[in-house]
């Protein structure tokens, strides 16, 4: 089968298609065929040798697509049916998953690529700190793709969200219900026009040094997780959520939660950029950035 591999560390260049043995399942697996992949930032952080890893490495954590084979535990799905999920190198004809769910009627392969990082992301961090009804919960990097599903997730529990982004993805938070400010210095001041007493819990979505704010704001970093603030973290006693010692809680309940989210909304629901796997976008598109997400 084609695959998009990489076999030295660098920018899109290195980026090649390939051909390698088609993957098969275990019994706790499925296999699909590939329609869309989802384009993550960690994705261009394995490319350029920030995560380590041997050579060659495949790419594309999230993809879309077709059930064609499934393992002899599987009995919640069958072939034919359209699922997204979780994939090791799911940039190839062919993927195997172990976390996966439906795709939502309103939504095509493209869309559904997209959401299984930010959403797992979204709700592992929800989960580690609490947030539940009659939170105000502060959200830094919110007009990202983890960002616009935390707001989401955290609408759906019934906490007023603060977001901080852009000005000019204000009226983009707005529509998902968030108060939007800008980030950077002066934050704990501006929140605290909003919600004078500050938060009750944070979550950092973005980096760029917000912690001690964050930690302000909430009233102790207990009440604070960062996805993306390793060295923040580790000075301001806030919990790093990532990697594998939190595998444990990638589970298929985010998954179908967001695949109900979704599905009762006709509009795009935050997610990372995709491309198709007939598409020749990919190369281009797998960057040192990623371009935004869809705004429809
Ligand atoms: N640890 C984990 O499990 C995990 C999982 C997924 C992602 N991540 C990491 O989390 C980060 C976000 O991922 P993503 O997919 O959401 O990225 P993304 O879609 O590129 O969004 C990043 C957002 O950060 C905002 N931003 C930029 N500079 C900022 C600053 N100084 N302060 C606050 N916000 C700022 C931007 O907002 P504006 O556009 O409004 O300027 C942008 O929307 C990446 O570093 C990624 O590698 C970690």
């Amino acid at each position: 089968m084609r695959a998009i591999q990489f076999k030295r560390f660098g920018g899109p260049e290195v980026l090649e298609r390939v051909e390698v043995p088609e993957p098969h399942v275990t019994a706790n697996q499925i296999r699909v065929l590939v329609k869309a992949v989802g384009v993550n930032p960690v994705d261009w952080k394995f490319r350029q040798g920030m995560m380590g890893g041997e050579l060659p490495q495949g790419t594309g954590l999230e993809v879309a697509g077709v059930v064609d084979e499934v393992g002899d535990e599987i009995t919640d799905v069958t072939a034919g049916d359209s699922v997204f999920g979780s994939a090791q190198r799911g940039a190839a004809d062919f993927a195997v998953l172990e976390h996966y769910a439906r795709v939502p009627a309103s939504l095509d392969f493209a869309a559904a690529a997209g959401l299984t990082v930010a959403v797992e992301t979204a709700t592992r961090t929800l989960d580690l700190i609490g947030v539940s009804e009659g939170h105000t919960v502060l959200v830094n990097g919110a007009a990202g793709a983890v960002g616009i599903a935390t707001v989401q997730l955290a609408r759906e529990r019934s906490a007023r969200v603060i977001g901080t982004a852009s000005a000019v993805n204000h009226d983009y938070l707005r529509s998902y219900g968030a108060e939007p400010t800008i980030y950077g210095e002066g934050l704990v001041e501006r929140v605290r026009e909003l919600a004078p007493d500050g938060v009750d819990r944070a979550i950092d979505d973005a980096g760029g040094g917000a912690l001690p704010a964050l930690v302000e704001l909430a009233g102790g970093p207990e009440h604070v997780v960062t996805i993306a603030d390793y060295e923040g973290a580790q000075s301001t006693g806030v919990t790093m959520s990532g990697g594998a010692e939190h595998a444990n809680r990638r589970d298929l309940g985010s998954l179908r939660l967001v695949g109900t989210v979704a599905g009762r909304s006709t509009r795009r629901h935050g997610s990372g950029s995709t491309w198709s796997s007939e598409g020749s976008a990919a190369r281009s598109s797998i960057h040192g950035g990623r371009p935004k997400p869809s705004r429809s």
